[in-house]
């Protein structure tokens, strides 16, 4: 069967600045940075983000084999700590603007759409330090210049901007569940700064329709969606599901898409003593400067049932998963060696989603991909790696937007995580990613079975399955 994709269709990949640049001419440390030099054990192999895909001096010859695989747009991070010199003030570094310029130019030469991203978990650690982070207002404040400054530099170039990248990564990573630096467990400043980034998003979307400076400019935020499936019809999984739906999907994109949060997340956290500050003026602002477009990670399903512990023996203040608990589908299909269940179908549940539920609003599946360990590490790092296993992930995930585009769900476009294996924060190099694959030491890369694959795809614009 061959599936045809609309005119003008998205084909790219994704990846971020810290996670590719590499620390090289970077002034100032973000969280992950520092978090590798005070505790390198806590990372895969122990390697850190110092050199990471080495984008910063490769990125010409990166570009181009993004090229050679057909790619027509790329999306990457503009680093904070990259670009700004005194936070405060937001003056710029200039090797940094001229490396930011570079990339952009290069993937304009190269026919290649450069989407830009503003925050990839990538808190300046003097910020966390000196005000908390997202716990603060005032670093909102400091974000939107920040913003501000990146429309101001690049807007005449960049057509598509977004706010964040899974901002619930952070709140949960950060605050929650340990996997991000501070690595607190403080249920309270959790839903803070849960709504700290929410306002932070609205914010610079007001800053981008002052600022902007090209006529098809739009800007948007970066949510993974995770669908929660009930283990079964008994009401106390439905409502399990339901909770779950409500922190992991709802909060953030009712924010953006609908300009208010939903009714039913905060009455739960009123009633539990952990509402927000919000102030009505934050509030409205909120609901004035909704997105213009979204983007959707998509990984895998999210099977939940029942929580299994009660309110009181909760050994923190406060944890979504009072409400809630994940288990493994019996009989499920997994990754090959991640861990992760593969469930194409849940794209289309998300087309469906945001077509009925969110005013059909345009969106693309900013990424999708399949992390792959022993098969990657071991075998071939310097020849071709045959990841059949890669291609079948994606053609199973296209087939099932396909049919969720062909019932109307206005998605635009499909980028893989990631175009070039890169460092992926404490699982650093464990699991690979790419089209193209990277020796992280001899930093030679090299185009994947996958990579020829998709130029057939995005040359034809059709899918064949
Ligand atoms: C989500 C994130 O955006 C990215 O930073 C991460 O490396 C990939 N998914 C893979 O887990």
């Amino acid at each position: 069967m061959k599936i045809d994709f609309p005119e003008q269709f998205w084909w790219g990949a994704a990846t971020s600045g810290p996670q590719s640049e590499g620390r090289f001419n970077k002034k100032h440390a973000n969280v992950f940075d520092h978090w590798f030099e005070i505790e390198p054990d806590a990372f895969y192999d122990q390697v850190g983000p110092d050199v990471a895909s080495n984008f910063y001096n490769s990125y010409k010859e990166d570009i181009a084999l993004m090229k050679e695989i057909g790619l027509n747009s790329f999306r990457t991070s503009i680093q904070w700590t990259r670009l700004i010199d005194d936070f405060e003030e937001a003056t710029v570094n200039e090797d940094a603007v001229r490396f930011y310029n570079a990339v952009i130019d290069e993937c304009l030469l190269q026919g290649i759409r450069p989407v830009i991203n503003l925050f990839h978990f990538d808190m300046p650690i003097a910020l966390q330090k000196k005000y908390g982070g997202w716990e603060s207002k005032h670093v909102v404040e400091l974000y939107v210049k920040f913003a501000s400054k990146c429309f101001q530099l690049f807007g005449d170039r960049v057509t598509e901007w977004f706010t964040f990248n899974e901002p619930l990564v952070i709140v949960d990573g950060a605050y929650l569940y340990q996997f991000h630096y501070p690595k607190l467990v403080d249920g309270r400043k959790a839903v803070q700064v849960a709504y700290n980034i929410a306002l932070a998003s609205a914010k610079a979307v007001k800053a981008y329709r002052k600022i902007n400076t090209h006529v098809d400019g739009k800007i948007g935020i970066i949510l993974n969606l995770t669908p929660s499936y009930p283990a079964s019809d008994d009401p106390a999984d439905l409502s399990a599901a339901r909770f779950a739906d409500l922190w992991m999907n709802e909060m953030f994109l009712d924010a953006a898409v609908k300009g208010q949060f939903p009714k039913e997340l905060t009455d739960t956290f009123q009633k539990d003593g952990v509402l927000w500050d919000a102030s009505e003026a934050e509030l409205y602002q909120i609901a004035e400067n909704t997105i213009d477009l979204l983007g959707v990670n998509f990984y895998h399903p999210n099977r939940v049932q029942r929580p299994d512990v009660s309110a009181d023996s909760l050994a923190v203040d406060w944890l979504p998963t009072k409400y809630f608990d994940g288990f493994a589908m019996p009989g499920r299909r997994m990754n090959v060696d991640k861990g992760w269940e593969i469930y194409p179908q849940a794209l289309y549940d998300i087309a469906l989603n945001i077509r009925d539920n969110y005013g059909n609003i345009p969106w693309f599946v900013s990424e999708n991909g399949m992390g792959v360990s022993k098969e990657e590490r071991y075998l071939n790092e310097d020849g071709i790696i045959e990841d059949d296993y890669r291609i079948q992930f994606i053609q199973e995930h296209l087939y099932w937007l396909a049919k969720g585009m062909a019932e109307g769900s206005n998605c635009f476009g499909f980028h893989l995580w990631t175009p070039i294996d890169c460092w992926s924060w404490m699982n650093a190099y464990r699991n690979r990613y790419g089209f193209i694959s990277t020796n992280i030491h001899t930093q030679v890369k090299t185009i994947k079975k996958s990579g020829r694959w998709f130029r057939k795809v995005v040359e034809e614009n059709q899918l064949e399955v």
